[in-house]
């Protein structure tokens, strides 16, 4: 596997860069309007205005309303690593000269929660959705993804091989937004965040300068890419290790709410090192919605062609049930399974917390979600979920950026996902999303199972889940943003999301 650092393209950087810097002194552009003609000049056809089709379409692939309803003055859609280092070199160039004309967006497969992550008002949104091919290494060992795919078309592209690697289990997500935060996927419990599938990635830094980075190359931009989000650069190209996957068995199995003491009973049994199996997740869903109330929802896949494996069983077994999907199928139409229980378009939030698991601590969780319902339940199109799933495995030898303890496999992930109708709820929705977090992490911490890691992929605005790798992972990464981006470019430009100053 090769691919090395691209001077040439480098040298033309620094050649626009030039040429820009002097235009920029002289033309000294003031409005996001000019900031956009300055990448049309350069690129023209991969810059699109509000109103015409291409901003249109990407505009409205967003997953969630609240990023869909954003109007950057324009979007710009790369083809190559050549044209983001020129979009870059620009960005750079202008916020050295005129700060208040740089706004940017990075933007993959439009999946983050958190406004302003991924699109803006009145500056630019890189949609790097164009640049979503999946190739293989000569030796198949490794694909070369395209930070703009999404994983269902990853997926599909290495199945007819009978390989895969590890990605999201929702088809739509992107590659960009979830490798840069970590990545839970159904192979984590074997092989940790898909972040640490990654042999190498091709980066575009601040002033367009490409690099290839490997944990050989750039040892201290590599750990801090796994989990730092868009804090360093924009990723152009994800190089991840593949393994062999034939058909798995998966699917959504729906039960009466008044299963609950044999699902958290299930759930505790599940999480037991003793019969840990490494083929086997579960993702287990308390989700009440105006139409039904509550339900449970259990999402088990099982990475062998092998119906109902004994590691699931304790769930299968659960009665009464509504209905069930547990089948042999290909991990691609799994994905698509999962994708269309949450259907795309409405306001959506995620915030997390992290417990050392007992049934009494999930059981307080599960009565503080029961408890909070009425108080939500009158909010146009309210789905209002807590959701328990095994923290990915910290493998050993493990560098990436999360801090992670290397017990984390026996800590469970406590997701609380909301989605609703309309922007008048915002208020109310972000106030209990707080509450209900703070009320579990004070439960937590009283009961002494709290965890101060949070997924940045799950997290809401009021989370600082930076904080939570730990204060040497948190002081690597801010070093490595002054090595690499001494001007700051991806902190003052690129606002939104979790910054790291
Ligand atoms: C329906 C649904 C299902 C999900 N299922 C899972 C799951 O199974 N497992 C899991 O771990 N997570 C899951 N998530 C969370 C998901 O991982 C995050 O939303 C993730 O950020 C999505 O990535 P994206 O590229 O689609 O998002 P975007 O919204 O496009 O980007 C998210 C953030 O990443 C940054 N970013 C994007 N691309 C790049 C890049 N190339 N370089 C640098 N920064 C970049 C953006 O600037 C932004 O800050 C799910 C989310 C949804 C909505
Ligand atoms: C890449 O994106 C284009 C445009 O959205 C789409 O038409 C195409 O099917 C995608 N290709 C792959 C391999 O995902
Ligand atoms: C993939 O696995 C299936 C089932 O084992 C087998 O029939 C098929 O030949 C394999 N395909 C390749 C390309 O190896
Ligand atoms: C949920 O809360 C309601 C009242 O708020 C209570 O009647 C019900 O028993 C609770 N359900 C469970 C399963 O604990
Ligand atoms: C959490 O604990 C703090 C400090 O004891 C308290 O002020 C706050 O009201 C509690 N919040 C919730 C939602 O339980």
């Amino acid at each position: 596997m090769t691919s090395l650092p691209h001077l040439g393209v480098s040298r033309l950087i620094l050649a626009c860069l030039c040429w820009l810097n002097i235009n920029a002194v002289i033309a000294a552009p003031k409005s996001t309007a000019k900031q956009c003609s300055k990448l049309s000049l350069l690129l023209p056809s991969k810059v699109s205005y509000p109103a015409s089709p291409s901003y249109l379409s990407s505009i409205q692939s967003y997953f969630w309303q609240q990023s869909e309803a954003l109007t950057p003055a324009c979007i710009v859609t790369p083809t190559s690593t050549l044209d983001v280092s020129i979009i870059v070199g620009t960005l750079t160039v202008l916020q050295l000269f005129n700060p208040s004309s740089a706004l940017f967006s990075v933007r993959g497969g439009g999946h983050g929660t958190v406004v302003g992550a991924a699109n803006n008002n009145g500056g630019v949104t890189i949609d790097m959705s164009h640049m979503n091919s999946t190739t293989l290494s000569p030796d198949k060992s490794i694909a070369f993804v395209g930070a703009g795919a999404r994983w269902n078309n990853v997926f599909a592209a290495l199945e007819p091989l009978n390989l895969t690697v590890s990605g999201g289990r929702v088809a739509g997500i992107g590659t960009g937004g979830f490798l840069t935060g970590g990545g839970i996927s159904f192979f984590s419990p074997e092989y940790g965040w898909a972040c640490d599938r990654i042999a190498g990635m091709e980066v575009v830094i601040a002033g367009g300068v490409v690099l290839y980075v490997t944990r050989q190359l750039f040892p201290d931009l590599f750990s801090v890419l796994q989990g730092g989000s868009n804090n360093f650069g924009i990723v152009t190209r994800f190089d991840l290790k593949t393994f062999e996957q034939g058909l798995m068995s998966g699917g959504v199995t729906v039960y009466d709410v008044s299963t609950v003491t044999a699902q958290l009973d299930a759930f505790m049994g599940f999480m037991n090192p003793a019969t840990f199996d490494k083929k086997a997740t579960v993702i287990q869903a308390f989700v009440w919605q105006a139409a039904f109330g509550p339900l449970i929802t259990i999402d088990m896949e099982y990475a062998l062609p092998e119906l109902n494996p004994p590691a699931l069983q304790p769930f299968s077994s659960i009665q009464p049930q509504y209905q069930s999907s547990q089948r042999i199928a290909p991990l691609s139409e799994l994905v698509t399974e999962l994708a269309s229980f949450q259907p795309s378009g409405s306001r959506g939030l995620y915030a997390n917390t992290v417990l050392k698991p007992t049934f009494d601590g999930l059981k307080a969780i599960y009565d503080i979600w029961n408890c909070t319902i009425d108080s939500i339940s009158g909010v146009d199109g309210i789905v209002f979920s807590i959701i328990y799933q095994r923290v990915p495995t910290t493998l050993a030898g493990n560098k990436n950026s999360l801090g992670l303890p290397s017990d984390a496999g026996s800590l469970v992930l406590v997701e609380l996902s909301i989605s609703w109708n309309s922007a008048s709820d915002d208020t109310l929705v972000a106030t209990t999303a707080k509450n209900v977090i703070t009320a579990i992490e004070n439960y937590t911490k009283a009961a002494g199972l709290y965890n101060k890691f949070k997924y940045l992929n799950y997290a809401d605005s009021f989370q600082e889940p930076l904080s939570g790798y730990g204060a040497s992972n948190l002081a690597k990464m801010k070093a490595a943003s002054k090595k690499y981006d001494p001007l700051g470019v991806f902190q003052k430009a690129a606002p939104g999301g979790f910054k790291l100053m």
